[in-house]
């Protein structure tokens, strides 16, 4: 019987473990306010297993055009790694990605490409916290068959809980998504239905801290993965893993 982290990364050899979801880049947007903060993050996430976690900050359609977004980023990156660089510290290796705001305004850009995971062909897109209209799946759509992405619908279990009931959100998983949930939701009884329902559906695809900082909403990856291989299976935390290894590397998944 699985009992602890390190026992299950044993179960897990070739491939890493990663957090696709994180708002650890400093003072970007509501996730780590500086530089400091992002490390006390990262060293958590060292602590509970991540080999690699990707960052993920909010992306507002108007607030910032994707270039502007994109050379904000990169300086935030870039004095993080500075200062992790100087200090030797042993923290999981960031990629870059973001998490995109669905609305109307997102299709009036061309070219997503920075703004995908690790600039690969996923793309992680948050729904909004009102109630669905045709235009929120026209939109998934057509990221899906005009910019051939295919969206990570981020913590897709939130939506289905704010809604009361699993069918409000079941089209829009039923479309060539991948699915992320939070880690945190793992402990939380009222998503227990939900990502019974995702499971059961082979869509319960990726696992994300959201970490936003060290303490109201930080990382529960170790506890996640464990519930994972407690209440599922061992082999679908394996899939989970493959999956993430798969998108930060840009290769193809069957639907
Ligand atoms: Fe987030």
């Amino acid at each position: 019987m699985i009992t602890n982290t390190a026992a299950l990364m044993d179960t897990i050899p070739q491939n890493k473990v990663i957090d696709i979801h994180a708002h650890i880049l400093p003072a970007l947007d509501d996730g780590a306010q500086s530089i400091e903060q992002s490390i006390d993050m990262l060293l958590l996430s060292k602590k509970q297993g991540v080999d690699i976690i990707v960052a993920t900050p909010h992306f507002h359609a108007g607030r910032l055009n994707p270039a502007e977004f994109l050379a904000k980023r990169g300086e935030a990156y870039n004095a993080l790694m500075d200062e992790i660089n100087s200090r030797a510290l042993d923290v999981p290796q960031i990629t870059l990605g973001a998490e995109l705001a669905l609305s109307p305004d997102i299709l009036q850009y061309t070219d997503f490409c920075g703004l995908t995971i690790n600039n690969s062909r996923y793309i992680m897109l948050e729904m909004p916290y009102t109630t669905w209209q045709n235009w929120n799946y026209d939109v998934v759509m057509t990221i899906i068959n005009k910019h051939n992405l295919i969206p990570v619908m981020a913590h897709i279990e939130r939506f289905a809980a704010l809604f009361g009931d699993f069918s409000k959100i079941e089209s829009l998983v039923n479309m060539d998504v991948l699915v992320q949930v939070n880690a945190r939701s793992l402990s939380e009884h009222r998503f227990k239905k939900i990502i019974n329902s995702l499971v059961k559906k082979n869509k319960f695809n990726l696992l994300g801290s959201d970490c936003h900082n060290t303490t109201t909403r930080r990382s529960e990856m170790d506890r996640a993965m464990r519930e994972i291989a407690k209440r599922y299976s061992p082999s679908l935390l394996q899939d989970i893993h493959t999956y993430s290894n798969n998108v930060i590397n840009d290769r193809a998944i069957d639907f």
